[in-house]
């Protein structure tokens, strides 16, 4: 299975979905996964240094790859590899789109604002772009940092907007905005492991991993 977890805009929360899951796929395979950073930035590779130095097991193989070499690059690492799952920074469509020409699942994570929802159009029609070379492509929104106050309606309004869009459909996949989920890069480990357990993090992240597993 190759995932990638790509949005236009940073701080969504792609590094924080993408290194979580691939532990996740980690933990649950014999194969190993190959987390591949194709943000310049690095965090993705940073959370697997801080794994590694803490000698958190499983492990992982991480590589930076960046551009448009994304694609024919992994198509000669995947084989090793029982999955794949790629962080793609916000600002390089090149990745992106290269990364969505051979990936089985395309996770958009967003925010519920209005003005995070119109980014979304733009993204709906690089994945008909895709689609074009990929028809298996799969993408699934995940609606992060949602407000645990159920008094604030944003992301009601955020998903009455996705309803109109084409291609990313709306399966009500969310996290919301907890301290877990920000000590999960600090630690480098997922949710799941962390000493100080959070149930309803793991409880939302595992619906999502299930989801993308759907795919595989
Ligand atoms: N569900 C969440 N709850 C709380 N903090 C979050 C959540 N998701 C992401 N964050 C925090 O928000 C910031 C941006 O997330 P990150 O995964 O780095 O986004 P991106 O890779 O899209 O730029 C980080 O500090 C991260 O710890
Ligand atoms: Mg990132």
């Amino acid at each position: 299975m190759i995932l990638v977890v790509g949005s236009e805009k940073g701080g969504t929360g792609k590094t924080t979905i993408s290194t979580n899951l691939a532990v996740m796929m980690a933990q649950n395979s014999e194969g190993g996964v190959l987390l591949v950073d194709s943000d310049p930035q690095g965090s993705a590779m940073e959370f697997n240094n801080v794994r590694d130095e803490e000698g958190h097991s499983p492990s992982m193989t991480c590589v930076k790859i960046t551009g448009k070499s994304v694609a024919s690059e992994i198509r000669k690492l995947s084989p090793k590899f029982d999955h794949v799952v790629i962080d793609v920074g916000g600002r390089d469509t090149a990745a992106l789109r290269s990364a969505m020409v051979i990936a089985d699942v395309l996770i958009v994570p967003f925010l519920p604002s209005q003005y995070d929802a119109w980014s979304l159009e733009h993204m709906d029609s690089l994945i008909e772009d895709a689609q074009g070379f990929n028809p298996d492509l799969a993408p699934l929104l995940v609606m992060n940092k949602v407000d645990t106050n159920p008094q604030i309606k944003l992301a009601d309004e955020a998903r009455k907007f996705v309803k109109d869009l084409k291609n990313l459909k709306m399966e009500d996949l969310r996290l919301a905005n907890r301290v877990a989920f920000r000590r999960s890069a600090a630690e480098g480990q997922t949710v799941n492991e962390l000493t100080k357990k959070d149930p309803k993090a793991a409880g939302e992240l595992l619906r999502v991993y299930d989801e993308v597993m759907k795919n595989a």
